[in-house]
């Protein structure tokens, strides 16, 4: 595991789009698994200009989704699938045959998990998983206390999970079940990018690198893939013992 650390959201944000950028100009077919939410939001937007800009093609790319709130539709704009579609496939003009994403609505969720375990495994495996860390070390909704051999899973969600996940919504909007990639697809992942900004999550990025590898901090899972690059900015890092956990500062 590496761990980088950048001054500032902008800067972490840049590095993540290149990082993803490289992957892609060197594997044209990569499977990528990236996350919603507001972590990567700008990585994202940085990454279409850029791709735009020196028409990086994505059109051999296959897109995972990583998870999705059950019950939530997709044109919903809190749902994974809206935000991934607005940030990501649109500016991309990703082709539809391209993206799997969860079926939320689907009244088989266990079936749907078996598919999605399945197509990951069809198109060989998952290149780049690029992961958000939730404020209770949550990594796509594997809530704290998931066994790290699953794979995709329908789950009861935190209650912490349902009420932070409302900034996402316009209105109040039950947050119930998630339906989500597991640990095992991390740690089978060819690389992992856990990415994390702001002082809110210092403490919890602090507990993933520095206690104990366990599954009740999901993140912390991130330390055993040895291809895993941790990317924060400043705040994130800035409760980290520095004495113990080797940084790269990048200027
Ligand atoms: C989203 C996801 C979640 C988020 C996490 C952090 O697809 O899988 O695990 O990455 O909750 O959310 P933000 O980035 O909004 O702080």
């Amino acid at each position: 595991m590496q761990i980088n650390i950048y001054k500032d959201y902008s800067t972490l944000s840049f590095y993540t789009a290149m990082e993803i950028i490289t992957l892609v100009k060197m594997k044209p077919d990569a499977v990528l698994c990236l996350a919603a939410g507001n972590t990567p939001a700008l990585a994202y937007n940085m990454l279409t200009q850029q791709a735009i800009a020196e028409k990086v093609d994505f059109s051999q790319c296959t897109f995972i989704g990583l998870d999705e709130w059950v019950g939530i539709p997709p044109e919903n704009e809190g749902s994974c699938h809206y935000f991934l579609q607005q940030n990501l496939f649109k500016p991309l003009n990703i082709s539809r045959s391209n993206i799997y994403l969860f079926d939320a609505l689907i009244n088989d969720l266990k079936q749907e998990c078996e598919d999605m375990d399945n197509i990951i495994a069809s198109v060989g495996g998952i290149d780049l998983m690029l992961v958000g860390v939730g404020m209770n070390a949550h990594i796509g909704f594997n809530e704290p206390g998931i066994p790290a051999d699953l794979y995709a899973h329908v789950i009861a969600l935190d209650t912490g999970t349902q009420s932070v996940g409302q900034k996402y919504f316009k209105q109040n909007t039950r947050l119930e079940k998630g339906i989500t990639l597991g640990l095992k697809h991390l740690q089978e992942a060819k690389k992992v990018i856990m990415m994390a900004n702001g002082k809110h999550k210092a403490e919890i990025i602090k507990k993933a690198l520095e206690e104990p590898i366990r599954t009740d901090i999901p993140a912390s899972i991130v330390r055993t893939h040895k291809q895993a690059l941790v990317m924060l900015d400043r705040e994130a890092s800035s409760l980290l013992n520095k004495d113990i956990i080797v940084c790269n500062e990048i200027r």
